[in-house]
């Protein structure tokens, strides 16, 4: 038997079954039913439609606007903590509940604006593309540029300047939201962090008696802690401003005092640092009397207190700052001003 003669003479390609006498088959089962005819819009038939359709899209892109300026008032009018009772949330924030709402708003209305604009305005023929190869030739190319012409233009934004320009304001004031979130990410430092609580005449407090430190209290080759006379180690404010104004106060020989403005900003030898490395601002609090170099624990930058705290090794990049002494009517050590730069990881003092 042949192959031919196994094979149902309906399955057989159509030459080959009018090779045999059949008759071909002209009604196709699966064939393509196409696209439906396209029924014109009202907006496709009515001008005046078709300005309403415009103006509803304006509104839209407008109300997206004013919501975005009012996300930014309610930003700035609104405090965190201030509570009301909204039907039917119960008790909310009133900050949170209006950047929500009006935040919501904006994205929505851009959101509804371009369906609508999409369904009542723009082109709503449907038109067939067959399958082709995915590499384009250039007569692909040249069409494809050619309909985005043709799109653009039924989309009508060039024509309907209305709609376009309200978009483009929707689609600009929008990040404006999130711009002015930023601001949530914490207080600005504004020169908190360049100034200290030392001040002229404040006396140093030895960190461990609580006393005011006088001279005879520091020896050749001790280490001490001081801080600022008035700062309470049981106050709220305590960890952040000992952060900043921790001092370490060591006795030198005048003689071995190397540089000339340390030697000035002294007293009798006395010297007194920040205690914060310039690193990355650890506590430094290793110290080593023959050599007066301080050592940071934390990444092992050492600096040397008798010539100007300058870094001999280590990642720091920089000498620690030096705040000038001197001894008050009551023969109490006292400062004779804020240290002169920024205390802790160089940064600030570039920033
Ligand atoms: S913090 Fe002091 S060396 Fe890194």
């Amino acid at each position: 038997m042949s192959s031919q003669e196994e094979i149902p003479e309906e399955n057989l390609p159509s030459e080959q079954r009018a090779a045999h006498g059949a008759v071909e088959r002209t009604d196709d089962p699966f064939a393509d039913p196409g696209l439906p005819a396209h029924r014109p819009r009202v907006q496709d038939i009515d001008e005046r439609a078709a300005k309403r359709s415009e103006r509803a899209v304006a509104f839209l892109f407008t109300l997206s606007m004013v919501a975005t300026v009012a996300f930014i008032a309610s930003f700035v009018a609104f405090p965190v903590d201030k509570i009301v009772f909204i039907f039917p949330f119960g008790h909310v924030s009133i900050l949170h509940f209006s950047l929500g709402l009006t935040l919501g708003i904006a994205l929505f209305c851009i959101g509804a604006g371009a369906v609508h604009w999409a369904r009542t305005l723009m082109s709503d023929v449907e038109t067939a593309d067959d399958r082709h190869p995915i590499e384009a030739t250039p007569e692909v190319k040249a069409k494809v540029l050619e309909d985005f012409a043709i799109g653009a233009a039924e989309s009508g934004f060039g024509r309907r300047k209305l709609i376009r320009n309200t978009m483009f304001g929707a689609l600009a004031l929008v990040p404006l939201s999130g711009v002015v979130l930023l601001r949530d990410l914490g207080p600005l430092p504004e020169k908190k962090l360049r100034t200290t609580m030392w001040r002229k005449g404040k006396q140093l407090i030895n960190m461990n008696t609580n006393e005011p430190l006088r001279p005879e209290d520091v020896v050749v080759g001790s280490l001490t802690f001081a801080m600022p006379e008035g700062l309470d180690q049981h106050s709220e404010d305590f960890q952040k401003q000992i952060a900043k104004a921790a001092l370490m106060i060591v006795r030198i020989q005048p003689d071995e005092i190397k540089d000339k403005r340390e030697l000035e900003w002294s007293h009798q030898g006395i010297v007194a640092y920040s205690k914060i490395c310039t690193h990355v601002g650890c506590p430094i609090s290793l110290y080593e009397q023959q050599t007066h170099h301080v050592l940071c624990p934390c990444h092992q930058s050492t600096f040397d207190l008798s010539d100007g705290a300058r870094v001999i090794f280590g990642p720091a990049g920089h000498a620690l700052p030096q705040l000038r002494i001197g001894v008050n009517a009551e023969g109490n050590l006292e400062a004779l001003g804020d240290f002169d730069e920024p205390v802790g990881p160089a940064f600030w003092e570039r920033g």
